[in-house]
């Protein structure tokens, strides 16, 4: 006993004074751990040398019990490392190496408030080659319950960094990124920018990740999170006179930001570097922080290439409500009595047509929106019943559409819009999803417009974090891939639960009118928590001129729009324009048909925030590839080098470049597609159109 209390006194003592660190496997990241005079624990970041996180502290407040923020003293210490390979189930590349060294420190803290027993926590880091982690464990102790007031993790930036940022909205992240140097995101959000300060969801002074960040120096920073289970997601306040960014957590109706019991860890915090923009697109760093698959039978999960009855109401060419007359009692309405607008976008006759077309160019999937009674009323009411996702309209026969669309061997995709009544769709989601496994879907679009209720309750909460996960988890129990909108972003959970195929969670094609830049911004952003569902493949960009009274242009040019299917990773993509705009460009088409969404390797090319990205991908067990370069607010000039193909073989290439007048704004839907045999040796040589791009299909001869 007494050989056991003085071995722990003096691991204490050694603890107070000793820092330790942590290397990457390559040598070029080393992660720095110490514990300061006072017990506060502190780490610090450099990569090749250079500081990326200045000494920041860790910690936790609580309510209802001391603080975890200092007097701590260590109690344990470990290392580990590891290096292994895993096959996503769907993904960039057939297999992703997993590399890693880490540490644990134990932290023990006697309790001041004559409480018995100390608190203890963990500290977890990792470090890896393209970025490091770390998490807080609470391990199971005297007293479990834990109410986390706020999480205190600092990350001290090395200086005045150009950063491309969202607002930390506690709703959304539907907005366009703002690029500026950090000192000026204060005064940007007071003048209005991308920020409205009526509104009172909004973290203090923060920002939202994934977080891109660029130094003086070019170095290239990624702050974000991963495996965010059970806990709120976290948005970073800046403050802006020592550059250092703290943790706000999204906060819900309860007091407490967050409630959990320990055993119990928190999600990962992030910090991906590179002197290599292209490496940032190319880390796995938060796949690799997630869990493996917890799903034994995969063999139902498949990526998805699907068209939509979707655009024509978004542009308002047609419409998701069936009547005009009142039904702001759903429960009392009855719709074979009232009287149709005779704009409904989801009946028999009009979704037959588009299952033909897509089943003719070899989709997987039709989206059918406004099936389902209840859009006369579904938007701002704040009601707790508004939809119940069982009852269709009556001119859409679910049965009869789904056997049509099997017969010609696609499936219909099932469509859940909440508008924010979570309880309502929480007692409806066995009997959604039971309707949707007795007619033949397997993929749901859900979606969660508008203010979750009750009032007060956040899209970001706990609450909600725990929602969404618990709608992919009993999806797949039933076999249902999720495609969620509205959701909170994505941190590499699709790692765990493959069937959440996608998310939207970022300003996508449902903006019409967009900037240009935007596209070359969401990789180095949205994108390094998991694929989006960005509805591309916009043709027609005059808007109104299908959708008259419609004043939105698409600001993008049609070889742009291809390229989206290779820039924007996602194993679920759409075919968002309408089939008579696809027939009358019938050759720009083809890629879209012919583009896989599931990929063998990837290779990013060219890239930089803000400006343009080049990737190449191989298809899924194929020896053909595909490239796609957008560029945003310039035109660019760009040579392609195919180096990347093997030597010695041949590939015939359809090449879908903007006509030399190409324009987003002047002239959108100037096109040019050419044919020719080419090798690794080959150079392309590409005039590149404000808001435009390249797409390639490379078919090994
Ligand atoms: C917003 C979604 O992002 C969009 O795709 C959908 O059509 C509407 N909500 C209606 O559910
Ligand atoms: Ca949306």
């Amino acid at each position: 006993m007494k050989k056991q209390f003085a071995g722990l006194l003096a691991l204490m003592f050694s603890g107070a004074v000793m820092a330790e660190s942590i290397t990457s496997p390559s040598g070029d990241i080393v992660l720095e751990f110490s514990l300061s005079e006072s017990g506060r624990p502190f780490y610090s970041v450099s990569y090749k040398g250079e500081e990326i996180v200045r000494p920041s502290s860790l910690g936790l407040e609580l309510s209802g019990r001391p603080s975890l923020l200092d007097g701590f003293v260590r109690t344990g210490f470990s290392r580990g490392s590891s290096d292994e390979t895993w096959a996503p189930v769907w993904g960039e590349n057939d297999s992703i190496r997993d590399a890693y060294n880490s540490m644990t420190v134990s932290l023990m803290r006697p309790r001041r408030d004559g409480a018995e027993g100390p608190d203890r926590l963990k500290l977890i880091f990792r470090a890896y080659d393209d970025g490091v982690a770390f998490r807080y464990e609470l391990p199971s102790q005297t007293h479990n319950e834990f109410k986390i007031k706020e999480e205190r993790t600092q990350i001290a930036m090395s200086g005045d960094h150009t950063a491309w940022w969202i607002p930390g909205d506690y709703d959304t992240q539907e907005y366009e990124y703002t690029k500026s140097r950090l000192s000026e995101i204060r005064a940007l959000r007071e003048g209005g920018v991308n920020y409205n300060l009526s509104q009172t969801s909004f973290s203090p002074t923060g920002v939202q990740t994934s977080l891109m960040l660029k130094t003086d120096k070019g170095l290239y920073i990624n702050l974000h999170e991963a495996a965010l289970v059970d806990y709120p997601a976290m948005h970073l306040n800046l403050d802006d006179t020592v550059m250092v960014f703290e943790s706000w957590l999204t906060p819900g109706l309860e007091a407490a930001k967050a409630s959990v019991t320990a055993p119990f860890k928190t999600p990962w915090r992030t910090v991906t570097v590179s002197d290599k923009a292209t490496d940032i697109l190319a880390s796995h760093l938060i796949l690799n922080l997630n869990e493996p698959c917890a799903l034994e039978d995969v063999s139902w999960i498949k990526p998805v290439k699907y068209m939509g009855v979707w655009w024509e109401m978004i542009t308002g060419k047609s419409q998701w409500s069936y009547t005009d007359d009142d039904c702001s009692d759903l429960a009392a309405v009855d719709y074979s009595t009232v009287k149709p607008h005779g704009k409904h976008g989801a009946n028999n006759d009009n979704v037959r047509r588009y299952i033909d077309f897509a089943a003719a160019n070899g989709f997987d999937q039709l989206l059918i929106e406004g099936w389902n009674i209840g859009w006369e009323e579904w938007f701002g009411h704040e009601k707790d019943y508004v939809f119940d996702f069982l009852t269709p309209y009556p001119d859409f026969d679910i049965k009869a559409l789904n056997d049509y669309a099997h017969s010609k061997g696609i499936r219909l995709m099932m469509h859940h819009e909440t508008s924010g009544s979570v309880a309502n769709y929480e007692r409806h989601l066995d009997r959604a999803y039971e309707l949707m496994n007795r007619y033949g879907y397997n993929a749901v679009k859900s979606g969660y417009v508008g203010n979750i209720l009750p009032k007060g309750e956040t899209h970001y909460s706990q609450r909600m974090v725990r929602h969404f996960l618990d709608a992919v988890k009993r999806a797949a129990d039933r076999h249902i891939m999720v495609n969620g909108h509205e959701a909170v972003r994505p941190t590499g959970l699709c790692r765990t639960y493959p069937n959440l195929i996608a998310n939207e969670a970022a300003m996508g094609t449902e903006y019409q009118s967009m900037t240009p830049g935007h596209v070359t911004i969401l990789p180095f952003t949205r994108l390094q928590g998991g694929p989006m569902d960005f509805t591309p493949g916009i043709f027609r960009m005059d808007i109104g001129s299908f959708a008259p009274g419609n004043p939105n242009y698409k600001r993008a040019t049609v070889a742009n729009q291809l390229a989206l299917y290779l820039t924007m990773y996602s194993p679920l993509q759409m075919a968002a324009d309408l089939p008579e705009h696809y027939e009358e460009k019938a050759d720009a088409f083809r890629f879209i048909r012919e583009v896989p969404v599931d990929w063998s390797e990837s290779r990013y090319l060219d890239a930089e925030p803000g400006e343009y990205i080049v990737v190449a991908r191989r298809g899924k067990g194929s020896g053909d590839w595909y490239v796609g370069g957008v560029t945003g607010a310039d035109a660019r000039k760009y040579t392609l080098k195919l180096d990347f193909l093997p030597a010695g073989k041949k590939y015939a290439a359809t090449v879908y470049a903007d006509a030399p007048d190409a324009d987003c704004y002047d002239n959108p839907e100037a096109y040019v597609i050419t044919e020719k045999t080419v090798t690794s040796k080959s150079k392309l040589d590409f005039g590149m159109a404000r808001g435009g791009g390249f797409a390639l299909s490379l078919k090994e001869l």
